[in-house]
């Protein structure tokens, strides 16, 4: 069966998002092309389990499954809604091709149907139209027609990312939709128990019961920190209900974690960690340099604590930031150090090592890695 992913802003990491779901649900697939945004895949499963597994995605937007046919896109799209119930055809088209959706409407119209075509500008027009529901809204592309299976569920991040009790402005959230990919790409099982020393506020480890796991726990050197991540995690657990939730949320350096956890405790670690100072990009050199040389005695230090706390075998995916200074980028070096305390880096499932997610306008590009205990 073939699959279109609709792929969010940042297309490299959502390709290696939907690679690592497909590999955690154990189906098997095989890359047709990756072009404008949209990336195709041949996935040997059912249109209900892709259904299914869709919502976990934080960077997809879209995604449909092939109308198999061998005849043109208006013939495919007519005989495809001739076939669904009574009553009013509602439908749409992305991207917007008027004129096909004319002939169709014409088509249909000659064989008696009652149709209207809705000129849908986003996925939320495509959701409060109702067309969803009725599975009839269609991706062209490539003479090849995909019917929508499922759209990102945009007012659920948006209460996520804005409307939960604490957002913290000072040290920064991650976006939601970051941190649930961010989790998806350890590939890890939802019966995980997932930490993030560098709790901040609690985004992470919100997205994490929103995916479904069930044993979380986190920390952070901040009580600021701490009171906000409790306030946050309380909000997600009473608004969906959540039952037999294990969260866990102290106070804690990275460094002093083994004094809160057992030793061999937790199987995924996905962090962003403290990245230094907030820049305004017109800092000197020996600035960046310094605070590049900090972070990084940072994470090797909090590094050697995950080794101990961490199973066989453990995830981390964790963030690390490197500093625009004109055109050239300063990193944190820390890679070899990490290694050498028995890390290996793990490639993401489309070949990438690391994923930078960064837009134009910041001065820090966070750079996404995965590493695992060896
Ligand atoms: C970039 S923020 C994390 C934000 C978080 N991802 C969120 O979305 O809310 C980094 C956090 O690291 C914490 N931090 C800084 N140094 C730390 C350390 N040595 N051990 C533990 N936490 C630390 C800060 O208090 C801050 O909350």
């Amino acid at each position: 069966m073939q699959c279109i992913f609709e792929l969010g802003h940042q297309p490299h990491i959502s390709t290696a998002e939907v690679l690592a779901i497909l590999k955690r649900e154990k189906i098997k697939y095989e890359v047709l092309s990756t072009k404008n945004d949209y990336f195709i895949l041949d996935v040997k499963s059912t249109e209900d389990k892709i259904e299914k597994l869709s919502p976990d995605f934080g960077g997809i937007i879209q995604v449909g499954v092939q109308i198999e046919s061998k005849e043109f896109p208006q013939k495919i799209i007519v005989d495809y809604l001739q076939t669904q119930e009574s009553g009013k055809i509602n439908f749409s088209i992305s991207p917007t091709n008027s004129k096909l959706a004319i002939n169709i409407k014409k088509e249909l119209k000659a064989l008696g149907k009652s149709v209207r075509y809705v000129e849908t500008k986003n996925t939320a027009s495509i959701l409060h139209n109702k067309l969803l529901e009725s599975k009839s809204h269609f991706t062209v592309f490539q003479n090849s027609v995909y019917k929508t299976i499922f759209i990102q569920d945009i007012e659920g991040f948006t209460q996520r990312d804005y409307y939960r009790p604490v957002t913290d402005n000072i040290s920064g959230m991650l976006p939601p939709k970051l941190s649930r990919t961010m989790i998806n790409l350890s590939g890890c099982n939802k019966d995980a128990v997932i930490l993030d020393p560098f709790c901040g506020s609690g985004t992470i480890l919100n997205e994490a019961l929103s995916l479904g796991f069930n044993h979380i726990i986190g920390s952070d050197i901040s009580p600021k920190a701490i009171e906000d991540s409790k306030k946050n995690i309380s909000w997600m657990i009473e608004k969906n209900n959540l039952k037999n939730v294990k969260s866990k949320i102290f106070l804690a350096k990275t460094t002093e974690l083994l004094n809160y956890l057992k030793p061999q405790s937790i199987e995924l670690i996905v962090a962003e960690p403290y990245m230094g100072k907030p820049l305004h990009g017109r800092e000197p050199n020996t600035v960046l340099e310094q605070q590049a040389q900090d972070l990084a005695k940072l994470y090797i230090d909090s590094f050697k604590t995950f080794y101990k706390i961490l199973k066989a075998d453990g995830i981390i995916i964790f963030i690390i930031p490197k500093f625009k200074f004109g055109n050239v980028w300063i990193t944190v070096n820390c890679l070899d150090e990490i290694k050498k305390l028995g890390f290996e880096i793990l490639n993401f499932e489309n070949g990438d090592r690391s994923l930078l997610y960064h837009r134009p306008t910041q001065f820090v590009g966070r750079e996404i890695w995965k590493f695992r205990k060896i």
